[in-house]
């Protein structure tokens, strides 16, 4: 069926002549938005705008079928003689490595000479029957004894794959398979408009509450040097402008007020630049800040953790792209912010791997500010390879190192007893980062440093210092750059009313403006780089000519306890404060990256069995050692001590 956008009006036969006149003299503008079909009970997408299209050479019967639409197969060959068996080959490979193609797209099969020599003769000859086929078309010479063998041109040379072919125009469309959003993850499904931009998927499949996301082929893409990243399936928190869709920060009267996004955020584009496919937009707690699933979710609803019983929070404040890449298998990876933690916390809940990188690693204009001085943004992926590609090709100006730092730093308190089932895992772990470094860890105790090094006039706590240094600068910095002026946009807009907002953000806004507002930035700021510059000198983060960073300072970011989403919190009355490991990468700017290490058991109230939960360490190294890190982690993954883990309830089922 075709989904066109338009008005339909239930009294159509009635309609005036004043209207009429009113109608024709504006231009109709019907769009063809693309059809929604299925094929042997997948749902399928085929885009609105061609891709290409086919000719025959002779006339043929188009119309074997009545379908608007009917599956095509594009196979390209550069030997001199294209068989049965080389066939049968190539579409085993297909279903093998895509999850778009099924042998249903072979009712229409082109089959396109792709090699240098156009010299001499290349010929198809397919002699065993194709399940399915009505018509092979072909850009080779073949033997004419099949009926249905042609001879045809394509306009535009497509990559090898499934698509939708009109029988009446010739015309070729993409093949994106259509998939229902169980876990709420998204906010929208987009599709490229082909022109630099993109639309909201207008297309649906069954589901209860839930979106649909359409994911191209992925035979459709190849990596080369210059997009590395080409046809990874990307979704990315909504907080990112792309254009042509708007941006709704996780707030329904922010979406609605302001207008479809006229620019994508450089740092998207430069994604999309080494081949990234961006197939929607994720949740976000609201305007990045700090909500629970059971009250604070008030305007959206929390998206779902998949791990254990599936009722675990899934962190923020990048829940939708945590929650997205530990549930879809059809999804490679995602992109969320870390302002204080929003990236490693829903890394930590669902057990994926995630970056906070170097603070100012890549820019963040057409992104909604929390705080301008600790935004970032980092990445989430299931494998250290897809994650370690991602974070090389993504952030630019970074050095690479090969060389892995030999210092260890380990802060005893950070760590769970080792007899308990994640403490005993943790300690493995860091046993075997031990031995693959070569050293022994050093333990360290941050506080007690700082006493004795500290600068003159700091306080001797180092707690004292920052306590609400990182509340000011996030409630502070955001009242300022996004509530003031989206208040008076919608004042204006709407008659002096005020937009809800959910209670957490309100909170905070509200204890900034009560604890000294503007003039406690700058002061929030000054403690910020003293801890910073102490942190480089006398602290853990000394920069190192061979390997980059002096050491990695290594700490437990979730210990795999549960976190149920039906259990109340007492209600949000400001920012979080206090020091604590999660804090140095906030203030000193340096990378924290969040890797999988293992799952531990709990009794699940809600499904009366034993689930698992993620246990996952941090790893910290002086700043602009993202590279360093990211090498580091791959090379652990290459020697199992690190693992992919996978979707769904379990990480290692
Ligand atoms: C389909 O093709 C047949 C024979 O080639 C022709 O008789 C018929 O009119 C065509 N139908 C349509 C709808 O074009
Ligand atoms: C045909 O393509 C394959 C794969 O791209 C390549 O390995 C092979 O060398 C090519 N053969 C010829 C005859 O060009
Ligand atoms: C995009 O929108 C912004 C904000 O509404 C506006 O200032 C700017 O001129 C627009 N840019 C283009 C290229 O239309
Ligand atoms: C990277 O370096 C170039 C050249 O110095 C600079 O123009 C650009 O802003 C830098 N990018 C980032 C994200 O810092
Ligand atoms: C580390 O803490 C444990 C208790 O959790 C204690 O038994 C052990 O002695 C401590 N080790 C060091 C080196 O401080
Ligand atoms: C620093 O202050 C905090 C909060 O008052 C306290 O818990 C901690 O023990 C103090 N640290 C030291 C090293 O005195
Ligand atoms: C941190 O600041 C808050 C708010 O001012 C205060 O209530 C709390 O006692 C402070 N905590 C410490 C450890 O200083
Ligand atoms: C800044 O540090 C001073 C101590 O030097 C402390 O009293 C103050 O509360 C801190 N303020 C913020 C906002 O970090
Ligand atoms: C789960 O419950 C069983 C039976 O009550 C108990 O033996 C086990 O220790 C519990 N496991 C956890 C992780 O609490």
């Amino acid at each position: 069926m075709a989904i066109l956008r338009g008005i339909s009006h239930p009294a159509g036969m009635f309609i005036t002549a004043f209207f009429f006149y009113s109608l024709i003299s504006t231009a109709t503008a019907l769009i063809d938005n693309g059809k929604l079909v299925s094929l042997n009970g997948l749902d399928y997408w085929a885009g609105g705008i061609a891709a290409s299209e086919l000719s025959p050479s002779r006339n043929i019967n188009w119309n074997w079928s009545s379908a608007d639409i009917v599956p095509l197969t594009i196979v390209k060959t550069n030997g001199t003689i294209f068989s049965s068996n080389e066939l049968e080959k190539t579409i085993s490979e297909f279903q093998s490595s895509d999850d778009v193609f099924s042998p249903g797209f072979m009712e229409v099969i082109f089959i396109e000479y792709n090699g240098d020599d156009h010299e001499i003769d290349h010929t198809v000859e397919l002699n065993a029957e194709i399940p399915g086929n009505k018509l092979v078309l072909t850009s080779s010479k073949h033997n004419d004894h099949k009926p249905l063998l042609v001879h045809a041109n394509l306009r535009k040379s497509l990559p090898n794959g499934p698509y939708f072919l009109s029988p009446r125009t010739g015309e070729i469309f993409k093949a994106f398979r259509v998939y229902s959003d169980h876990q709420l993850a998204f906010t929208e499904g987009a599709v490229s408009d082909e022109n630099d931009g993109f639309m909201s998927l207008p297309a649906l499949t069954e589901g209860a509450m839930t979106k649909s996301v359409a994911v191209p082929s992925r035979l459709y893409y190849t990596p080369t040097a210059d997009k590395p990243l080409a046809g990874l399936r990307c979704g990315v928190k909504d907080i990112f402008d792309l254009k042509g869709l708007r941006t709704s920060g996780g707030n329904r009267a922010f979406y609605d007020l302001y207008p479809e996004r006229n620019t994508t955020a450089p740092s998207i584009e430069r994604l999309i630049d080494a081949g990234v496919v961006i197939v929607g937009k994720m949740g976000t707690v609201q305007f990045a800040n700090g909500d629970n699933p059971t009250a604070d979710w008030v305007d959206f609803h929390c998206p779902f953790n998949p791990r254990g019983d599936g009722y675990q929070a899934p962190g923020g404040s990048s829940s939708g792209p945590g929650a997205g890449i530990a549930s879809y298998d059809w999804l490679d990876i995602t992109i969320g912010s870390d302002t204080g933690g929003s990236m490693r916390s829903p890394g930590s809940m669902q057990g994926v791997f995630a970056n906070r990188p170097s603070t100012g690693a890549i820019g963040l204009d057409n992104v909604l500010p929390l705080c301008k001085d600790l935004d970032t943004a980092g990445v989430f992926a299931r494998d250290a390879e897809t994650w370690s590609s991602t974070i090389h090709a993504w952030y630019p100006n970074l050095t690479n190192y090969e060389k892995y730092p030999e210092r260890i730093f380990y802060q005893n308190a950070s760590f769970p007893d080792h007899s308990t089932e994640a403490g005993s895992m943790l300690e493995r772990f860091v046993q075997k980062v031990e031995k693959f470094l070569g050293s022994q860890r050093e333990y360290v105790d941050i506080a007690e440093r700082w006493e004795e090094t500290h600068p003159k006039n700091a306080p001797s706590n180092v707690t004292d210092l920052l306590n609400t240094t990182y509340a000011i600068l996030t409630s502070v910095g955001q009242y300022r750059s996004l509530a003031l002026p989206f208040y008076a946009d919608y004042a204006a807009e709407n008659d002096g009313r005020h937009p809800f907002i959910n209670p957490g953000p309100l909170k905070r806004w509200k204890w900034g403006q009560d604890n000294g507002g503007d003039s406690s930035y700058d002061v929030a700021l000054r403690n910020k780089t003293v801890f910073r510059e102490w942190w480089e000198t006398d602290g853990y983060g000394k920069p190192s000519k061979e390997a980059c960073s002096e050491g990695v300072y290594l700490y437990p970011y979730s210990k795999g306890e549960p976190q149920y989403r039906n259990v109340y919190f007492d209600a949000p009355t400001a920012p979080p404060m206090g020091f604590k490991d999660g804090r140095i990468s906030n203030m000193a700017d340096v990378p924290d990256f969040v890797v999988p290490v293992g799952e531990v058991s709990y009794n699940s109230t809600v499904s009366y069995k034993t689930e698992y939960m993620p246990v996952t360490m941090s790893f910290v190294a002086a700043r602009g050692c993202d590279l360093m890190l990211a090498n580091l982690i791959r090379d652990l993954q290459a020697v199992e001590i690190i693992k992919p883990v996978n979707t769904g309830s379990r990480m290692y089922p």
